[in-house]
């Protein structure tokens, strides 16, 4: 089987095809991932219908794996294995959860543009999610690059950004949609955290920008002021010249670089319609702040 590559985006985006990722790949095809990975930042696997354990396999070449807790209430997951994390609309039966479940508004959050785990001290390195269940319409998934929305802004801007260091916390994504029912738990394990504005991207060597919903200010300057700043340069990140829209068939596996990405899921109907999505998420090595801190010394 020989693998191919085909851009869908003229900034982000490749569809990979001629691999099986359930069973083990030569360290030849491997490569040949992540070279596509490192510089296309979205792969999209079609016709991969993976089991949880194949899911983790294949993640794992990645990196290691984070586990999730159970943000939103304490109830039991309904997934057995910590390293998926469960992007569905269905209760621990497999029900579609009733519309005042607080993990349905909760799982909302991932509809505003975000990268994974950018409120964790170490954040997410890449993200794997497969297609188990798709609703009739809607539910697309939506992926912006950030190394090209970087390298678009004027000179000028790019200087005045190099170095801020902003503050992160899953509390200022969910304020946003009005989630603030955190058990005592997640609000001690979650302190806000640092992350670097502007970073170079590992892959590729290109700087990027690095946003989500969970940037909440500018370290340093008046909150209003970096708020604002961050709306601004989410706004730019987020034109459609640098946006790849996924439309999901089952069996679908998609893989994209938390660090130089942002995605967000689009609405669907989901008090009535399933879906039903297994994430998997490698942690990067450090904190960028941290990094930048290790090399300046
Ligand atoms: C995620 C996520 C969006 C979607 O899995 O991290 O944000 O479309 N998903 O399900
Ligand atoms: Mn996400």
């Amino acid at each position: 089987m020989e693998i191919r590559i085909r851009p869908l985006h003229p900034q982000l985006g490749a569809e990979v095809t001629g691999v099986d990722l359930a069973a083990p790949l030569s360290p030849e095809a491997f490569a040949a991932i992540e070279r596509a990975f490192n510089r296309h930042a979205v792969l999209v696997f079609p016709g991969q219908p993976l089991g949880d354990e194949q899911q983790i396999a294949f993640s794992l070449l990645f990196g290691p794996l984070e586990t999730s807790p159970e943000y939103a209430g304490s109830k039991k997951s309904r997934l057995s294995r910590p390293e998926i994390a469960d992007i569905s609309n269905l209760d621990p039966d497999g029900r579609v959860m009733a519309a005042e479940d607080l993990r349905l508004l909760f799982n909302r959050g991932n509809q505003l543009w975000h990268t994974d785990s950018s409120f964790k001290y170490v954040p997410a390195r890449c993200s794997l999610l497969s297609a188990r269940e798709i609703p009739p319409s809607g539910g697309e998934t939506e992926f912006a690059d950030l190394r090209a929305a970087y390298d678009a802004l004027p000179e000028e801007r790019k200087r005045a950004l190099d170095g801020l260091v902003v503050e992160h916390s899953i509390f200022r994504s969910r304020a946003q949609i009005g989630f603030t029912e955190f058990n005592d738990e997640i609000r001690r394990a979650l302190p806000p955290v640092p992350q670097l504005l502007v970073r170079r991207h590992p892959g590729s060597g290109r700087k990027t920008l690095y946003l989500a919903s969970h940037a909440s200010h500018v370290i340093g300057w008046p909150v209003e002021q970096g708020r604002a700043l961050i709306e601004d340069l989410i706004a730019f990140a987020t034109e459609p010249r640098f946006v790849y829209q996924h439309r999901w068939s089952v069996g679908d596996l998609v893989l994209w670089d938390d660090r130089c990405t942002m995605h967000r899921g689009r609405p669907y109907d989901d008090t009535r319609h399933r879906r039903d999505m297994h994430r998997t998420t490698v942690s990067d090595e450090l904190n960028s702040v941290e990094r930048e801190r290790r090399t300046a010394a």
